[in-house]
């Protein structure tokens, strides 16, 4: 009798290590994304070569215009498939579908998120920017 007790009690135990399995593993996909967004590549392009308007480059989404230029990550917020095309002047994901403005703020999901908007300093001297962009 005192055995089953035990046993009960172990089950409950391992039940209980069981259920936690799932957020362990949530946690640790989210602290692993972000332990990769905190190391970042330096990407310089010539100002002069960047066209007006929305341009899609390697890791990066630019939207240049007459006021500035914003640059985002070209991984979707969603799973992270690269984002290469636009369809009625919304960024759409090839995956999944979820759409983004040309200023990276979701319009359609399942993407949850707006797109990641990426830092980036002038060389004036080079007449480049310099892109801060996730290994
Ligand atoms: Fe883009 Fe799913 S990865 S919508």
């Amino acid at each position: 009798m005192n055995n089953d007790i035990i046993s009960r009690k172990k089950f409950l135990k391992k039940l209980g290590i069981a259920a936690l399995i799932p957020f362990g593993a949530a946690w640790y996909s989210s602290v692993a994304r972000d332990v990769a967004y905190s190391r970042v590549n330096k990407v310089k392009l010539k100002y002069s070569e960047i066209e007006n308007g929305i341009t899609f480059k390697d890791e990066i989404i630019i939207n240049k215009k007459e006021d500035g230029i914003k640059i985002f990550s070209s991984r979707c917020s969603h799973l992270g498939c690269k984002l290469n095309k636009m369809d009625k002047n919304e960024i759409v994901c090839p995956c999944h579908g979820s759409r983004f403005s040309i200023d990276g703020k979701i319009i359609k999901g399942p993407a949850n998120n707006n797109l990641k908007e990426l830092s980036y300093s002038f060389n004036k001297s080079a007449k480049e920017i310099v892109i801060d962009v996730p290994a």
